[in-house]
């Protein structure tokens, strides 16, 4: 069968016509580079928060989720270094005032080149020796390079000066690490433990692009590993493979994964570690593996005054835990897992049908109840759509032709697509129609729901 993937202009079409992602704040023209996630956008990111779930915190032994503030004591972020060290390098274009990262640049005007591997001189350098060009007016004369820090500043109370200046986190992490201690003692924790997280995290980004690959507000699903010295190495490289496993289980195929070492460290890491996909834009990172050392925890303790010393039972010594840090965004996923899935066939005979062939636990609607008949068959549908309701994710959709229903539901990723017709009504049947091979069962009302579990 023909199979034609999707471009972005499409994907993002498709999004807002079928209720996944909206433009944010659209009806006001928008603002630029937010996107709202629409019925179908939520429910998909849901069901990937949940075998994120699934997967970290409850198949893998002492993790516990938290869920902390976005807004932290401002403390948090001179002690984690974002406050000095979280900055892009940026440059304005003097002939028309727009402004750019200065890594971008060298890496558009030459994919050859690691920009991430150069000082802040050596890019500088490189686009005055190289003339690279403004990728809006296409001249080449820029200001010098400034460090402009990430983290969006808001105040709280009343005063006008900076003493209520907080900030928007930038990661979930700190959540974490500030937790570390009340989790430790409330939950009798032992090393290695975990602390998950699924929240919002926010970074001024001059330069987003690609949708929704990066944006200034996306939510991250970031998982801390506490462990002994001398262990973080194996540790870190176990959850490298973790991850991949955990992508292969959403769906997404192994040929279209890679790891990524980064040679430019963050301030906090030993060794960091990218999981990329294939997008049709080129490769793209969809999570992150860092090993952070005693960074974070040592940062909170000079800082807070509080001890994160961890007293190790067994060897009656003290310490401060290493954290390996595992961390994933959804929205990047969300992005991933449409790609994957989405695709035009051919049927033959000139037909063809949109379908997104999502992993079925990741289906935001798992079944589309469809009366054959509406005048005959309906009351029988919505009784059934009741019942299933309380089941799964359900849709009832009685209007057009039963060809026409079967194709929105294949747009929308359902699986499962269960017509009542005279069969239901004089023998307690239903047909049952698989999505992907578009095959057709009959199968008895009162096995369904239990056929349907095992499918889905
Ligand atoms: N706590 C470590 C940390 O935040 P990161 O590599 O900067 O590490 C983690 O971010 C993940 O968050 C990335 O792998 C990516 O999936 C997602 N992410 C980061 N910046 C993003 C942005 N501007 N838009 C969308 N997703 C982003």
């Amino acid at each position: 069968m023909e199979r034609k993937t999707f471009t972005m202009e499409e994907l993002v079409a498709y999004c807002s016509q079928y209720g996944f992602i909206y433009q944010g704040s659209e009806i006001y023209g928008g603002l630029a580079n937010t996107w709202d996630y629409g019925p179908l956008g939520t429910g998909l990111k849901n069901q990937i928060k949940d075998a994120w779930r699934y997967y970290f915190i409850q198949m893998r032994e002492n993790s516990y989720e938290v869920d902390a503030d976005i807004l932290m004591n401002p403390k948090v972020w001179e002690a984690s270094g974002h406050l000095a060290g979280f900055t892009d390098p940026l440059l304005d274009c003097k002939e028309c005032k727009t402004r750019h990262r200065a890594d971008n640049l060298i890496q558009e005007y030459d994919s050859s080149v690691n920009a991430d591997a150069f000082t802040q001189e050596e890019m500088l350098q490189f686009i005055r020796s190289k003339q690279v060009p403004c990728p809006v007016c296409g001249k080449s004369n820029f200001t010098d390079i400034r460090q402009f820090n990430l983290m969006f500043e808001t105040r709280r109370g009343v005063t006008s000066d900076n003493a209520g200046t907080i900030y928007l986190r930038p990661e979930n992490a700190q959540g974490e690490y500030v937790n570390y201690l009340n989790v430790l003692r409330s939950m009798r924790a032992k090393l290695p433990f975990s602390i998950g997280q699924i929240g919002k995290a926010f970074r001024n980004e001059i330069t987003p692009k690609n949708f929704t690959f990066r944006t200034i507000e996306f939510e991250q699903m970031e998982y801390q590993t506490f462990c002994k010295e001398g262990t973080d190495n194996d540790l870190y490289e176990y959850f490298k493979e973790y991850g991949k496993e955990f992508f292969e289980y959403l769906g997404l195929p192994a040929e279209k994964l890679r790891f990524h070492d980064h040679e430019k460290l963050a301030h906090y890491a030993k060794a960091a570690c990218d999981i990329e996909y294939l997008f049709p834009f080129g490769w793209g990172e969809i999570n992150g593996t860092h090993n952070r050392t005693d960074f974070d925890l040592s940062r909170h303790q000079e800082y807070s005054g509080k001890s994160m010393e961890y007293f190790d039972e067994s060897t009656r010594e003290k310490y401060i835990p290493y954290v390996i840090e595992s961390t994933y965004g959804v929205d990047r996923i969300v992005l991933a897992i449409l790609f994957e899935g989405l695709c035009e066939e051919e049927l033959g005979e000139g037909e063809s049908r949109i379908v997104f062939k999502v992993k079925p636990a990741l289906a935001p609607i798992k079944v589309n109840v469809l009366p054959l008949i509406k005048k005959r068959h309906a009351e029988e549908a919505k009784k059934l759509y009741k019942e299933l309701s309380s089941h799964f994710m359900v849709q009832y959709d009685e209007s057009g032709s039963i060809g026409k229903r079967y194709r929105r539901g294949d747009a929308i990723g359902v699986p499962f697509a269960v017509t009542i017709d005279d069969n239901t009504l004089e023998n307690g049947t239903v047909t049952v129609r698989d999505r992907d091979s578009m095959e057709q069962k009959e199968i008895a009302l009162t096995d369904l729901v239990h056929y349907l579990h095992d499918n889905l």
